[in-house]
């Protein structure tokens, strides 16, 4: 059917195969109805504690994102476009994890390219299976003689279950597998790790309801062209979902940062004008990063304005407030943002550094490279006020800058000289120029 009787739309009919059921159906999955077990109720402060002591996955990273460890039984689905790193993450990761016998289930790879990539990582773990199978019936029957205690599938668009006739990749078997797996991790309670791609337009391809049934749901992201990883979690049972986890992709694998905003901030002799160093919060940590401005006078006659890691909204927000409250010139000039390290922010607390490096580029005069930011600008060009401002001070501090420019709102309650950086409050952002470029 080409139009949609119901909207009017063209195209939006999905073929969706109904299941067939097949007599051999429970063979080699090890379904709680299949069994003849079912489950009792049973009073919540009952329940076996010991199950839900974590397991280590060796990356201080992953662990920290998951919020503090694999739970056993849970279901994670790790999405991320193709070329980003999930596959060296997770080989990675299975391979770190000595005391645990665990699965690599690759329908994308040879046994063999998994063996270079392996090589390449640099480290062999004697308890790392690997197989190379698609259909999920060969694969729990496989499941079930290994007993693996952990179980990574890469990825979840390659496998096909034989209960249905559509084709790998496609929406109903996308499902059928996945669920065939949450249904394996909360009887076994093993934990299992399902890789996913994201499409075009960034969420995880096939349907919504992926995340729906898994427990966790990370994001690997970053930027092609520069080495940083950041691994996020956009659904998490078992935590929280505002850490993050920090890697930097080497020739052989992933490497874990620990210390981000030395590795953010480049490393400079002379003073730059357009240069800001701004103290951000990402998640939970304090990161200090750096943004570039260029502004020139537009050559064309519609001056052009463009962001890297930075959104450009936001970022015309701010050329609009400078414009009308502070009285620059701004409007025919071309602008351009760069936050360095290919690192994408959204938190407000930049606001008054990226102001400050457009006005350090417009005048032509650098900015300390002493000196850093945290504060968010408003509409009337007040400068507002960020949250967990002493962890933010904390860090600019602790990296050697001498002077942070802070909301005066954020001053509440904190001594100034708790801190050994100088810290200066300001209300506007006509003060903060005066004190910067005067
Ligand atoms: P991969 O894990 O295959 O990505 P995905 O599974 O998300 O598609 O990673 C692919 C990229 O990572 C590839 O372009 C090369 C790079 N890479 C390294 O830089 N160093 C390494 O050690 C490895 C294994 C990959
Ligand atoms: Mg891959």
């Amino acid at each position: 059917m080409g139009r949609c009787t119901a909207c009017g739309e063209w195209n939006t009919f999905l073929e969706e195969i109904v299941r067939k059921e097949t007599s051999g159906r429970s063979g080699g999955r090890q379904g709680l109805g299949s069994q003849g077990i079912t489950a009792v109720p049973q009073l919540i402060h009952q329940v076996e504690a010991t199950k839900t002591k974590r397991i280590a996955s060796g990356s201080f990273e992953l662990d920290r994102v998951l919020g503090g460890g694999i739970v056993p039984g849970a279901l994670m689905l790790i999405g991320g476009e193709p070329g980003i790193g999930k596959s060296t993450l997770m080989l990675q990761v299975a391979m770190q994890m000595k005391d645990q016998k665990v699965l690599y289930i690759s329908g994308e790879e040879s046994d063999l390219q998994l063996n270079m990539r392996a090589t390449r990582l640099g480290f062999v773990h004697p308890a790392c299976y690997i197989l190379t199978e698609t259909d999920t019936d060969a694969l729990f029957s496989h499941i079930s003689q290994l007993k693996p205690q952990i179980v990574v599938v890469d990825s979840i668009q390659t496998l096909t279950s034989p209960h249905l006739e559509s084709a790998a990749g496609s929406i109903s078997q996308i499902r059928e597998c996945a669920a065939e797996f949450q249904k394996y991790c909360k009887e076994q309670g093993v934990p299992v790790f399902l890789i996913g791609h994201i499409t075009k337009d960034g969420s995880i391809a096939g349907p919504k309801l992926l995340e729906h049934m898994v427990d966790t749901v990370l994001q690997f992201e970053g930027d092609h062209n520069h080495m940083y990883r950041i691994l996020r979690a956009a659904k998490n049972r078992f935590g929280s979902t505002s850490e993050l986890g920090i890697f930097e992709m080497r020739d052989n694998g992933l490497r874990e940062v620990s210390n981000p905003s030395e590795l953010l901030l480049s490393q400079r002799d002379e003073q730059i004008s357009g240069v800001t160093v701004s103290a951000t919060i990402e998640g939970m940590r304090p990161m200090l990063i750096e943004t570039q401005a260029l502004v020139s006078s537009a050559a064309y006659g519609t001056p052009q304005r463009s962001a890297t890691g930075f959104d450009l909204r936001r970022l015309n927000m701010l050329l609009a407030v400078l414009e009308k409250r502070c009285g620059f010139r701004i409007a025919a000039k071309d602008v351009f943002l760069n936050v360095t390290g290919g690192i994408r922010v959204d938190d407000p607390a930049i606001d008054l550094g990226v102001i400050s490096a457009v006005l350090s580029s417009n005048e032509d005069i650098p900015v300390s490279q002493h000196t850093c930011f945290a504060a968010e600008v408003g509409l009337t060009g007040e400068i507002r006020p960020v949250t967990r401002i002493e962890q933010r001070i904390r860090e600019a501090a602790k990296l050697g800058f001498r002077d942070l420019f802070v909301s005066k709102f954020n001053m509440k309650g904190l001594e100034k000289k708790d801190f050994g950086i100088s810290i200066h409050p300001v209300t506007r952002i006509d003060q903060v120029f005066r004190m910067l470029f005067a």
